[in-house]
């Protein structure tokens, strides 16, 4: 691949300027090659069969036609697969994710531990279950004979009403869910003491997350080391678990991920393709190369649970908060019991005495859920807020009122201070911009033509997390630097942002800096999930590029014949390209000089960089606020949203166009929960009805207007060396509460079931 490079006017910083993407002309050029598109001979396709039962076991599999098929190499089934010597067995009771046993980054990387379908046993739990393989020379011809593999079943009856479904009470603490039941105070005793009290119940579906480059893995063998080209969020956990499947050591597996054409956490970790397609690839003595069908994206590699989510909250007469109770019970497949974490932002974003959450799972015959863009806290703001939403009204006060007056100054759940916290700048710089002051707040009272106007509001957050992370650096005898970390570009703008980190610290410019990613041979990462890479790998790259500064600094001091030799280190500053002392024209010199003088190598440095105390100290999220305004055809039921103002305070901004594209992403799949995106089920067959993208709908241009996004100025050294707390997932957050209440201001309507479609608003 070859880099564009395109020279730019000197700054002193690049940090937080729009620079456009370092990967902007590969990736519109065609030139940015993601997992399918590597070029590796003789290698063969497969194509994965499904199941067409939601429950029970499959008797036998007649592949004789699908043998017999042109270009066909090899049908596996659970019949004739080889036995994976690390490959995790379905129980009969679904384990919780395990492994490294903590919320956040770390249950992210437990994923590495849950439980794929590998051809391992005949048991089918959900409809669209990995049950087979065809490789055969082209992908066509392998669709066609995994189409004529017939299959007998044994049928059980499903689990498929999660109305009717038995309620499941994980007894343990959950590395997703964390304890159980969460309580503050005594809830009950706030309830009976409000002068008001509001409790209804929100329902969130199914979702299934699409993005736009579908799982796709590449396999290829050589002797016992195994390459994988992966479309993934997180190389790391594919590599462990993989190797673990097949009883390899970690090293004899190398995970290549340049480009992931988006995952939204359906590829935070492996599922069984990348297994299958390595199994495929040893057993038939050639490269492999396994490709989703848009169908296949539905149930084996995850989506969103449904969520059920009561909330009662109480409050005195004039809005003081006195009791938040938040109880989420949400689906899971008979697999793994995953839980979707809806309350915890419930513990942590207002002022209340008394508070108790607790969460329970349904387990039904689909595909296991996972991490789906903001996990818990965009299903979980949807209740909460809409609720609060809801209080306002029963109070009859303005909503960013009711917010402001329980604002809490510091962590309500821990005690413990905010790293940062700039909420209320939020609310104000939204609200001002939005031209709230200007609302009459009477449900029904606004009208343009036909068209009721509403306008609404949603308080944002998600936790600013820290992972560890490592990095090497290198400056190149031209004076280029050269920077290497184990993450992901999974459409976040990593590579820019990432390049503008080490520009600066190193003092050279962005176009100067190559900065590469995506293999398992380079310096361990965290998987691109959890918003956790600004934070992370941000901070490794800061650390590293500081470090090799450091060190050429040591370099020239030391150097009798350097102009600098001498001087005194903290009087040293690095800025275009070069080391000069004191600000004196004689006492510099470039790196290029430098290293030239100096054996004319590379100077390399390697950090591992990890959160410090700070990260005991303080409570760490980010915030926002998100205000819509919603016109809905009262006749027809039709709902549009022309404008959407939001502010957030995310910590430092690394490159004001990639977190502004973070947020409008955001927004976006936001307008797509509140209003569109829902998986539909067959309650006969457990089928996926809807699994593709003509019927699974997903905003386009037209659903949306426009976004205006603003960021309060923030830098959270707490939370990061560079000052970011991540911006990844926060965007969606409040977004589908704020147009919910913008309809239910529009038409006096509350639509407490998502997505918000026709029949919801006119029954
Ligand atoms: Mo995110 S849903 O953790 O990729």
């Amino acid at each position: 691949m070859t880099w564009h490079r395109k020279p730019r006017p000197k700054r002193a910083a690049s940090l937080g300027q729009p620079l456009d993407r370092v990967d902007g002309r590969l990736k519109v050029t065609g030139g940015a090659r993601y997992a399918a598109e590597f070029a590796v001979p003789n290698v063969a396709h497969a194509v994965i069969v499904t199941s067409t039962i939601a429950r029970g076991r499959v008797l036998s599999m007649d592949t004789s036609a699908a043998e017999k098929a042109p270009g066909v190499i090899k049908v596996f089934t659970p019949f004739n697969s080889p036995r994976l010597p690390g490959a995790p067995k379905p129980g009969p009771k679904p384990p919780a994710p395990s492994g490294q046993g903590a919320q956040g980054p770390a249950a992210r990387g437990a994923l590495s531990m849950r439980v794929p379908t590998l051809l391992q046993d005949d048991g089918v739990r959900y409809n669209g279950q990995p049950i087979g393989l065809v490789v055969a020379d082209t992908f066509e011809h392998a669709r066609e004979a995994a189409n004529l593999v017939r299959v007998r079943y044994e049928n059980e009856a499903a689990v498929l009403d999660w109305s009717k479904a038995p309620l499941n009470r994980p007894e343990e603490v959950h590395p997703l869910g964390g304890e159980r039941t969460v309580t503050r105070g005594d809830v009950s005793q706030g309830l009976a003491g409000a002068a008001v009290t509001v409790e209804q119940t929100y329902i969130t579906p199914l979702e299934n997350h699409n993005p736009m480059e579908v799982h796709s893995t590449l396999a290829q063998w050589e002797g016992d080391s195994l390459t994988l080209y992966e479309s993934t969020q997180g190389i790391t956990s594919v590599r462990n678990t993989v190797a673990r499947h097949f009883g390899l050591t970690p090293d004899k597996v190398r995970v290549v991920a340049y480009f992931t054409g988006g995952g939204f956490g359906s590829k935070g970790g492996p599922w069984s393709h990348e297994t299958l397609a390595a199994m495929a690839a040893r057993e038939v003595g050639r490269p492999v190369k396994l490709v989703l069908t848009r169908r296949q994206m539905f149930g084996p590699v995850g989506g969103r649970p449904r969520t059920e989510q009561r909330v009662a909250l109480g409050a005195s007469r004039d809005g003081v908060l006195t009791a938040i109770r938040h109880h989420s019970k949400s689906t899971t497949s008979t697999i793994e019991d995953w839980v979707e974490p809806a309350t915890s932002q419930t513990r942590m974003l207002y002022e209340c005495p008394n508070v108790e959450t607790q969460y329970d799972l349904v387990r039904v015959n689909v595909g296991t859920p996972t991490f789906m863009r903001a996990p818990g806290e965009s299903t979980g703001t949807f209740a909460l807020e809409s609720a609060m939403d809801e209080l306002a009204y029963a109070l009859k006060m303005d909503p960013v009122a009711l917010r402001l007056k329980n604002y809490a100054e510091k962590d309500p759940e821990s005690g413990k201070p905010w790293s940062s916290k700039s909420l209320r700048e939020c609310y104000e710089s939204a609200a001002t911009r939005f031209g709230w002051s200007r609302r009459n707040p009477e449900p029904r009272s606004t009208r343009d033509g036909r068209w009721l106007v509403g306008w609404g509001m949603a308080t944002a957050t998600y936790p600013a997390r820290r992972a560890p992370a490592g990095a090497v650096a290198r400056m190149m005898p031209d004076g280029t630097a050269w920077v290497r970390a184990g993450t992901q570009e999974i459409g976040c703008g990593t590579y820019t942002s990432m390049s503008q980190i080490a520009a600066d610290a190193l003092g050279i410019t962005p176009a100067q800096v190559r900065f590469e990613l995506g293999s398992t041979d380079m310096p361990e990462n965290p998987a691109s999930t959890g918003s956790v890479t600004a934070a992370s790998t941000g901070s490794a790259i800061h650390d590293v590029a500081v470090a090799l500064r450091q060190k050429l600094i040591q370099l020239a001091l030391n150097d009798p014949q350097s102009p600098l030799h001498g001087s005194i280190e903290s009087d040293v500053r690095a800025a275009d390209g070069r080391l000069t002392a004191g600000g004196l024209l004689n006492r510099t010199e470039t790196f290029a000089a430098l290293i030239a003088r100096n054996g004319g190598q590379p100077v390399e440095v390697t950090v591992a960089s990890r959160p410090g105390a700070d990260s005991q100290q303080y409570s760490m999220h980010s915030f926002g606020a998100v205000f819509t305004e919603v016109r809905v055809d009262p006749e027809l039921g039709i709902v549009r949203v022309p404008r959407i103002v939001t502010a957030h305070a995310v910590g430092r901004i690394l490159n004001a166009k990639t977190a502004r594209s973070q947020i409008v992403g955001g927004v976006v799949w936001g307008v797509g929960m509140a209003l569109e995106e829902e998986t539909l089920i067959d309650p006969r067959t457990g089928r996926y009805v809807n699994a593709d993208l003509a019927e699974y709908h997903v905003p386009v241009n037209a659903d949306i207007g426009t976004i205006d996004t603003a960021f309060i100025e923030q830098v959270d050294e707490h939370v990061s060396s560079v000052g970011a707390k991540g911006v990844g997932e926060i965007g969606i957050t409040g977004v589908a509460a704020s147009i919910a209440n913008a309809v239910y201001h529009a038409t006096g309507k509350r639509v407490r079931e998502l997505p918000i479609r026709v029949e919801r608003l006119l029954t």
